[in-house]
Parts: structure tokens; C-alpha cells; sequence
């Protein structure tokens, strides 16, 4: 065995999706649970987990390492928030106020608050600034058991500020333990600037898109009626592919207007939100490689239907979830409140939600040695202070943990 560096011994149980690559059909929520257990480290890598006599078989003598006392935890992999827009500056704290009194999100973006407030705000912000808002969000996500998310650009709409927006997306990733994996989301909302759809798509292929494509990993778009309908769309996403980014898609939130079948078409990773999706999209998608990202924090927000979970999941689709941690219709950063809502509102079981943020997020984001705790993935691990690992989704916002340890690393 390697040389150990870290051990973490005598936990009450470590829990893990089973298997390989995203989990669908009869294996989605599929668990390992080793009971007790301990876990064997070297460096940024998990090299052993098994029982504590097991582990420590492997271990020649002699060898030293850092330990970490487990007992009384429980050890879950590090959860990944494969959906959020956390480059922005202000708030909407005022438009929240004014939904608690009956004004609805749609209504505000079409009367030129929501996301166009954030955009504004954020064009007058420095690129500093923005940077330090990632970080302080990141900060925020590692809180509740989040080592490693997915960050779309989105609220600059133009040349200068969605360069900003990524690079301090970057640069956050790199001061931050969480891992950053960006998304430039150039076409988010039509800004006030340009007349249609059309025009600003076209200004983005051409004038935004060259410099800010080495920027991210993938590409994204809101598919919606008062934003971009699939024509635009498919033209945003086939350039943005062209450049080396992966598509994902903002789907079925309010209506339904094409958005699955154009993920189908384009091979994108990706459809997310899916409130208004019917039984046939949900077919689609689940004969497709095309996975599904639920995000119930916003539907609670927003108070929207919720989309057909237990249908994707029994259909064969693969389900991934996360927070969509934004201003305006998601402004929550917990993965396990996520989870909760997975199981209350959703009908899915904690297995399902665990898998649904750790090996399928995972996957969305197209990293294949992460989201277990197994020999050979990174080590990214949290140590739950509670007696059974299903506290984690059955406490309400239950993140209680006694560590978190990001590639190798106590923090
Ligand atoms: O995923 N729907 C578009 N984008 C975000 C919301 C952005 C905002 O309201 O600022 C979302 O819900
Ligand atoms: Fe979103």
C-alpha cells in the first residue's frame, strides 16, 4: 500500500454510493456501508476502507501518519453542488419582500428587476470584489459539507464583466477548498442593451465567446419564455460546444418549450430544474445520457410545482440534484437541505439523495474519481456528528459535521 498519510480510524460506519460512474434504474441509491470502518489516506487519495482490522493489516509497521479519531461519526464523501451562480454582487432582499406579498418572479423579470437587477449590480463591481463574493459564497457551501461545485458566470451579459465574472470564479477555486468548475452562462437573459434574443446571441458567439471559452468547462443557457427559446439556444450551445465547452441547459423551469429534446440532440451533459416536465420529456431523457439536475431549493423558493422525480428515477434517468445557489430564486447554499427536500417533497429515499449529490453530481460535472469514498478517489470526506448517515437529509438542514477533510486535508 501506499504510504499512508492519514488515518481516520474507528468510525461508527462509512457510507458510500456503490459501484462506477453515475448510478441509474435499479442501481441509483445503491450504498456501500462499511460498519465499523476505517479509512487510509496517502496524500490527496483514499488508498483503503474497510473494517478497522482490515485497514490496518495493510498498513506496514512502523509506518506513521496523522490520525484523526472517528469515532462516534460517520464518514460520507464530500457532497457536490454541480449547479450554482454564486459571481454576483447586491441582493434581493427587496424583491424577496416584495414576493412575500404576492408579486410573482416572473412578473419582476419582465419588468426589468431580477436577474437584470443582479446584472447591474455586479457590472459595477470590480473584479476584486466579485472574487471575494465567490469565496466568501464558496466559504458558505463548505459550511454545509460542500467540497467541491460547479459556478456559473451569467451576471455580466457583457464582454468585460463576464470575463471578471470567470476569472474571479478561478480565482476564488484556487484560494478557496472548495474546487471550482466553471460555466460561462452568456445567455441567462437578453440585456436591456439589445433589442431581441437574436442580436445577443449573435454578439456573444461573436464577441464574447473566443476569449471566455479557455475561461470555463461548460456552457449553459436559460431556456425560457422571456429569455431564449430553443432556436437561439441551439445556435448559443452549438458554438459554445465548437469552443470545447460542454452544454448544459436551464429546462422546463415555468414552461416547457423544447429544451429536452435539444439536450438529447446536442448531447449535452445536462437539463436542469425540470418543473413543468411531463411524462414524455421524462422518457426522453431517460433513454438518453442526458442527466437530470433537480434543484427543490428552488422550487421551495419560488414556490413552483415540483418536478417528476420518482418518475425519472423508476424511468432509468440519471437524477443528480443541487442547491442553485443564486439571489434571486435560490438563495441557499445547503446541499443537505437539498437532500431533505429530495425525501419530504420529492419521494425519493436518502440513498437516492445522497447518490443524487455525491457520484451522479459528480458525473454531471465529468469527474470520474470523485463522489465516493473508495481506493483510488480523491479524498474529499466528511466526518457526520450523529449516530446514523441518514441524519444528514432526516435533520432538517442537517449538517452537522465533526470534519471536513478536502483532498487529504483536515480543514
Ligand atoms: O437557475 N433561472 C435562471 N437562473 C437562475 C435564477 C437567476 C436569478 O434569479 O438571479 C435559476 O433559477
Ligand atoms: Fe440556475
Amino acid at each position: 500500500m501506499a504510504n499512508v498519510s492519514l488515518l481516520i480510524h474507528d468510525l461508527g460506519a462509512a457510507v458510500t454510493p456503490a459501484g462506477t460512474g453515475p448510478l441509474r434504474g435499479r442501481e441509483f441509491g445503491e450504498l456501500r456501508v462499511h460498519s465499523p470502518a476505517t479509512i487510509a489516506l496517502s496524500g490527496d487519495r483514499i488508498v483503503a476502507i474497510g473494517s478497522p482490522e482490515e485497514v490496518l493489516r495493510e498498513i506496514p509497521t512502523g509506518a506513521t501518519f496523522e490520525s484523526v479519531d472517528g469515532r462516534g461519526t460517520v464518514a460520507l464523501p464530500g457532497l457536490i453542488d454541480c449547479h450554482t451562480h454564486p459571481a454576483f454582487l447586491g441582493d434581493r432582499a427587496a424583491e424577496f419582500e416584495l414576493r412575500a406579498s404576492g408579486a410573482g418572479y416572473e412578473e419582476i423579470h419582465a419588468s426589468g428587476g431580477g436577474i437584470w437587477s443582479t446584472v447591474a449590480a455586479t457590472r459595477a463591481g470590480s473584479e476584486e470584489e466579485i472574487r471575494a463574493a465567490v469565496e466568501r459564497h464558496l466559504g458558505w457551501m463548505l459550511e454545509h459539507g460542500t467540497t467541491t461545485a460547479e459556478a456559473k458566470s451569467g451576471y455580466g451579459l457583457d464582454r468585460e464583466t463576464e470575463l471578471k465574472s470567470l476569472r474571479a470564479i478561478r480565482a476564488a477555486g484556487e484560494s478557496s477548498p472548495v474546487d471550482v468548475y466553471p460555466t460561462f452562462l452568456g445567455a441567462h437573459t437578453v440585456p436591456p442593451e439589445f433589442e431581441g434574443a437574436a442580436g445577443y446571441v449573435e454578439f456573444v458567439i461573436q464577441d464574447v465567446l473566443p476569449e471566455v471559452a479557455p475561461l470555463a468547462r461548460f456552457a449553459d443557457v436559460f431556456l425560457e419564455r422571456g429569455s431564449f427559446e430553443a432556436p437561439e439556444a441551439g445556435l448559443y450551445l452549438r458554438a459554445c460546444r465548437e469552443r470545447g465547452l460542454v452544454p448544459r441547459l436551464h429546462a422546463d423551469q415555468f414552461s416547457q418549450r423544447g429544451a429536452i429534446p435539444l439536450a438529447v440532440e446536442l448531447g449535452a451533459r445536462s437539463v436542469d430544474h425540470l418543473e413543468t416536465t411531463g411524462e414524455e420529456g421524462a422518457r426522453l431523457l431517460a433513454k438518453s445520457d442526458v442527466a437530470a439536475v433537480l434543484l427543490p431549493a428552488c422550487g421551495l423558493f419560488l414556490d413552483l410545482p415540483l418536478p417528476p422525480a420518482r418518475l425519472l428515477a423508476d424511468e432509468g434517468a440519471i437524477v443528480a440534484m443541487a442547491t442553485d445557489f443564486n439571489p434571486g430564486s435560490s438563495f441557499c447554499e445547503s446541499l443537505p437541505l437539498v437532500m431533505n427536500l429530495a425525501c419530504t417533497r420529492l419521494g425519493l429515499s436518502p440513498a437516492e439523495a445522497l447518490c443524487a449529490c455525491t457520484a451522479n453530481a459528480a458525473h454531471v460535472l465529468g469527474l470520474q474519481d470523485l463522489g465516493r469514498l473508495a481506493p483510488g478517489y480523491r479524498a474529499d470526506v466528511l466526518l457526520l456528528d450523529a449516530p446514523d448517515w441518514r441524519h444528514l437529509a432526516y435533520h432538517l438542514g442537517g449538517d452537522r459535521f465533526a470534519a471536513r477533510i478536502k483532498s487529504g486535508r483536515v480543514l
